[in-house]
């Protein structure tokens, strides 16, 4: 059975990436959520999408250019309605404390880093060995090479290679559009995780399951395209709308 998985939490109704946001998604059913981080100027994973904070709080710059007490003093919950008022960015660690009491797993996403010496995959890993959650979490980015990276740090962890073509460009690795199975099988990671997109293509699935790799695909918010997730084995469906798509799983399993 696919597992159900708010993108940056239910965010289609709470603000994405705050606690308000994984807490609904859980309420409403989902097995857990997708979730994206970023390392603050001083060393700290924090919950975050975008790289700068603009969009999504009353503050202004790049999380990389703050420490964790700057951005604390900031509103992350007012931008999506007055209910929200007060959410504050969230660490990973207290992000892994929420699912370890809640979520049956997480998808933690690593933004690439602007400074190679993040030490984003280390610190990432730490916390999750720290809330004994390796065997719940899949970890994924656009950047493959931070994907290698973990593999050699925590072979255990499931890995999984993000990618949709303006992502790929941005990284430099057009590998992967011409033979996706293929290339992740070579890479040895466990996932695939494209954009929907590219689930158009016949007997895609397939040729991952072929080949033992679980797909995770984002972001499916359209009943009929989650339906046809579960029937071809996605392991993994990544929604902003978690009651949505759960209700649509449900009518074609019972
Ligand atoms: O991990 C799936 C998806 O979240 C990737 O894109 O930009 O929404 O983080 P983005
Ligand atoms: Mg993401």
């Amino acid at each position: 059975m696919s597992l159900i998985l708010g993108h940056r939490g239910a965010s289609a109704y709470a603000p994405d990436n705050t606690r308000a946001a994984f807490e609904l998604a859980i309420n409403m059913g989902a097995d857990g959520v997708e979730t994206d981080i970023h390392i603050t100027k001083d060393g700290i994973p924090v919950i975050q999408h975008n790289y700068e904070i603009d969009r999504n709080s009353n503050g202004h710059g790049y999380v990389e250019e703050m420490t964790y007490d700057e951005l604390l003093q900031y509103d992350f919950g007012s931008w999506k309605g007055e209910a929200f008022k007060g959410e504050k960015i969230l660490t990973l660690d207290e992000c892994l404390e929420i699912a370890d009491k809640s979520m049956r797993f997480i998808n933690l996403e690593l933004k690439q880093v602007m400074h190679q010496d993040s030490g984003i995959v280390e610190k990432t890993l730490e916390l999750v060995k720290k809330h004994k959650m390796v065997d719940r979490v899949l970890l994924s980015s656009f950047d493959h090479t931070l994907m290698q990276q973990a593999q050699v740090l925590c072979p255990e962890i499931l890995t999984g290679a993000l990618y949709d073509e303006s992502e790929v460009k941005q990284n430099n690795i057009y590998e992967i559009l011409k033979d996706a199975p293929q290339y992740v099988s070579d890479l040895g990671f466990d996932f695939a995780n494209p954009h929907v997109d590219y689930l158009c293509e016949e007997g895609i699935v397939d040729k991952f399951t072929q080949k033992g790799i679980g797909v995770a695909v984002w972001t499916v918010d359209k009943p009929y395209i989650a339906q046809q997730c579960v029937k071809h084995g996605v392991k993994c469906i990544i929604t902003n709308k978690p009651d949505v798509i759960l209700k649509a799983v449900k009518e074609i399993c019972d």
